[in-house]
């Protein structure tokens, strides 16, 4: 494989931000630092651009099928997109299957995922159902590269408080990671309950059925179970609320290893988007849901502080014609999701670093360096330093894009961040050390992403 060589860029990891030149030899970085000279290596200008690890969306769901629909953008399509928008590796969260097991999932995702993905690739373990032979299944999940699992406390799915204890004792055992999707089932069975029975089946009702206090109650108690469990590590997705990440923000005070995630939608966008008029609305139809601004500032602030320590997306891409068969009639049918991967980086970067609410390093700690981390994929994911892998994003600062499912290269039929202005897009972008993306376009021969095998939490 020829060598490359990054010349001339500014270098930001999530502790340093220089001027230098990035020398990359087998897919892998070499050097890193002025000046560099690289024998017969193919030369990248990075003048005038910022240099970036990779980002790492360690929240995706690209082949979720729910209730007969399957998702718009599927493997090579989602990673297609999150390659165009600066994402070289993604965790993908699989769908549960009805007879609860561990390792179905698994095995499908990865038959489906095999030569099909564009960036590199990982993926969960989703547990819904736990017996006798759970903690050993979880064991043997682990041994095979797969060291975190999602447990949903609402939906079909959901664990009772007995069983979430049953796992978190067992990930702590083998060392491993559990997420959680966070909020309370009964107090969004009896509200949509409440609402049903008055016939408000339009997108208002979606988030006046899940407030924020089934988010702020959920993590609350995931916590308390967590530390039930002898202070076993927890990774809360999709952070939405003040009220949630005031318990992580507790939590983390006592020294609890709680993290949290948050995605863009509970940064931009606010519950006023369920008063639009038509079908509009179904496109917020995602859930948590949307919430108030005195939110989204807080989740900010939790970004800032170190409260929150990823930015994912959450990308789950039902189209706006499948929202609109099953939602139009009845909110609660509606699948929920909605794209994002593409827009992640442009966004954290406007709306975040451009407009004084981030640090440059604190952007690249929270959309690569803390979810590779977290998530078992370091050191080779998530820094640009000697031995990593060269995942490289060569980006445009000065690039100035409105957003537009015209011109974005997933597949869903609309973007919730259309009409936002972001100054900033990847340019370049480099996947163990092969120009994947050039000039904003998809350019590799083929989808070349490999799955990867995660090392253990140790965080
Ligand atoms: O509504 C959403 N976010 N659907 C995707 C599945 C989940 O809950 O993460
Ligand atoms: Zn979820
Ligand atoms: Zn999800």
């Amino acid at each position: 494989m020829a060598a490359v060589l990054v010349k001339g860029g500014t270098v930001v990891t999530s502790t340093e931000t220089q001027t230098a030149d990035v020398c990359v030899k087998n897919g892998r970085i070499t050097e890193v630092g002025p000046a560099l000279s690289c024998k017969e290596a193919k030369l990248i200008d990075a003048t005038g651009k910022l240099v970036l690890p990779g980002g790492v969306d360690v929240h995706t769901h690209f082949n979720l099928e729910v209730n007969g629909l399957k998702v718009a953008d599927g493997f090579f399509e989602g990673t297609r997109a999150a390659a165009c928008g600066g994402t070289t590796t993604i965790v993908e969260h699989p769908g549960f299957t009805p007879d609860g097991s561990l390792f179905a999932p698994i095995a499908n995702y990865r038959k489906d995922a095999l030569g099909n993905c564009v960036t590199d690739y990982a993926l969960h373990g989703v547990v819904s159902k736990v017996g006798e032979d759970t903690g050993q299944e979880l064991a043997r999940l682990m041994a095979d590269g797969i060291p975190s699992v999602k447990a949903y406390m609402t939906y079909a799915g959901r664990l009772d408080d007995d069983a979430i204890i049953a796992v978190l004792k067992a990930m702590k055992r083998e060392r491993g990671l559990l997420t959680v999707h966070a909020e309370n089932h009964e107090v969004i069975a009896e509200l949509s309950g409440q609402l049903r029975d008055a016939g408000r089946l339009g997108p208002a009702s979606h988030p006046l059925s899940r407030p924020d206090y089934s988010e702020g109650e959920a993590v609350e108690r995931m916590i308390a179970l967590a530390r039930a469990a002898g202070n076993a590590p927890l990774y809360i997705v999709h952070l939405s609320t003040g009220v949630g990440l005031e318990a992580v923000r507790r939590a983390k005070a006592q020294g609890l290893p709680v993290y949290a995630e948050t995605c863009p939608q509970y940064l931009l966008l606010t519950d006023e988007r369920y008063s639009a008029p038509g079908d509009e609305a179904l496109k917020y139809v995602l859930s948590p849901p949307l919430r108030k601004q005195e939110d989204c500032e807080a989740l900010w602030q939790g970004l800032a502080d170190g409260s929150i320590d990823t930015v994912a997306t959450d990308h789950c891409s039902f189209n706006l014609s499948q929202k609109t068969e099953r939602g139009r009639d009845d909110i609660f049918a509606c699948p929920g999701g909605a794209p994002g991967v593409e827009t992640r980086l442009p966004l954290l970067y406007s709306e975040g670093v451009k407009k004084g609410r981030l640090s440059l390093n604190r952007f690249v700690e929270l959309v690569s360096t803390a979810p590779a981390r977290l998530m078992g994929l370091a050191p080779a994911k998530g820094e640009i330093a000697p031995g990593a892998d060269a995942d490289i994003v060569i980006f445009d600062p000065k690039r100035k894009i409105t957003i537009s499912p015209a011109t974005l290269r997933h597949n869903a039929d609309y973007n919730p961040f259309e009409g936002f202005e972001v100054a900033g897009w990847p340019e370049t972008v480099l996947l163990r050390g092969e120009a994947i993306i050039e000039k904003g376009k998809h350019t590799a021969r083929e989808a070349m992403g490999r799955e990867l095998k995660r090392t253990r939490f140790t965080v």
